[in-house]
C-alpha cells in the first residue's frame, strides 16, 4: 500500500517531538496580501529599492510611509486564514518544542493565534527610530525621545536582522526533527538559509508551496498546494 505524500507528513510531524516552521508572504496571500515576487507581487509592482531601502527612505520618507500606511490598511482590513488558524494549532499540540519563524511583517499568525512567533523581518504595525533604535506603535514621525526620524519596524535590504529573533530561529533549526517551509520564495537571505541549516542538523524538510522554488531539489518531501488547504488536509490526517 503505498502512501501518499499528505499523509507521510502527517505521521512524521505524529512520529518527531519537535518541530520549526518558516513562513513566507504565501501564507498570508490567501487572505488577501499580495506576496512580493509572484506574477502580481509588490515588487512587479513597486521598486524595492525606492520602498525597502535605508537610501530609499532617505530620499523620500514621506512615500516611503505612505506606502507602508498602504498596505497596513489592507492587512488591517483582512482576517487570518485556514493555513494560519492550523499553525497556531501546531503550537498548542507541541507546546515548548514547537517554533514559529517567520518573515511576514503582518501579524496574521498572532491574529490566528499563534503565541509564541519569531518575526524575523520585524513588524509593519510598529514604527523605530532611526537615531536611538527606540520602538513604538503611534505614527509620530519624529522621535519624542531622541528627534530621530522614525520609520517602519521592518527590516530593508542591505540591513541586519534583529539579532536575538534570528539567534532563536537558528537554534531552533539546529535542534529540530522536522521543519515546515511555508508559502516563501526562498530567495531572501539570512532567512533563506534556516532549511540548510535544520538540514545539515539532521531534520527533515518539508516545502508546502503551490510553485518550485530554489530550496526544492533540496527538501525530503514536497506538498505542492496552497498554505490554507494543505495544512488543515495534514492536521486532519494526524493522529
Ligand atoms: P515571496 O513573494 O518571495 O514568495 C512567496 C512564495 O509564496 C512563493 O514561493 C509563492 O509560490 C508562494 N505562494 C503563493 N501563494 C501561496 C499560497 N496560497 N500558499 C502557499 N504558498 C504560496 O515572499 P517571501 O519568501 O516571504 O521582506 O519573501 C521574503 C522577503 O522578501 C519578505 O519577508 C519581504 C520581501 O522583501 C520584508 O518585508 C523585510
Amino acid at each position: 500500500m503505498s502512501t501518499s505524500p499528505l499523509h507521510a507528513v502527517a505521521h512524521l510531524l505524529d512520529t518527531s517531538a519537535r518541530i520549526c516552521v518558516l513562513t513566507g508572504a504565501g501564507v498570508s496571500a490567501e487572505s488577501g496580501v499580495a506576496t512580493f515576487r509572484d506574477p502580481d507581487g509588490l515588487w512587479a509592482r513597486f521598486s524595492p529599492y525606492e520602498l525597502a531601502s535605508m537610501d530609499g527612505f532617505l530620499a523620500n520618507p514621506d512615500r516611503v510611509r505612505d506606502w507602508y500606511n498602504y498596505r497596513r490598511a489592507i492587512i488591517n482590513s483582512v482576517e487570518p486564514n485556514a493555513g494560519h488558524v492550523a499553525i497556531a494549532k501546531l503550537e498548542k499540540m507541541f507546546g515548548a518544542s514547537f517554533t514559529l519563524a517567520t518573515q511576514n511583517v503582518d501579524r496574521l499568525h498572532q491574529r490566528a493565534g499563534s503565541i509564541r512567533v519569531l518575526e524575523v523581518h520585524g513588524n509593519i504595525h510598529e514604527n523605530r527610530c532611526n537615531g536611538c533604535h527606540g520602538v513604538r506603535s503611534d505614527d509620530e514621525l519624529t522621535c519624542p525621545s531622541c528627534s530621530g526620524s522614525m520609520r517602519p519596524n521592518v527590516v530593508w535590504f542591505g540591513e541586519d536582522l534583529p539579532e536575538d529573533v534570528f539567534a532563536a530561529a537558528e537554534e531552533a533549526a539546529r535542534t529540530c526533527d522536522v521543519m515546515l517551509v511555508i508559502g516563501t520564495s526562498a530567495d531572501v537571505w539570512p532567512a533563506a538559509g534556516l532549511p540548510y541549516t535544520a538540514k545539515m542538523a539532521g531534520a527533515q524538510i518539508v516545502e508546502i508551496n503551490p510553485n518550485q522554488t530554489s530550496l526544492t531539489p533540496h527538501v525530503h518531501h514536497v506538498l505542492s498546494g496552497t498554505s490554507a488547504v494543505i495544512l488543515p488536509q495534514i492536521l486532519e490526517a494526524m493522529t
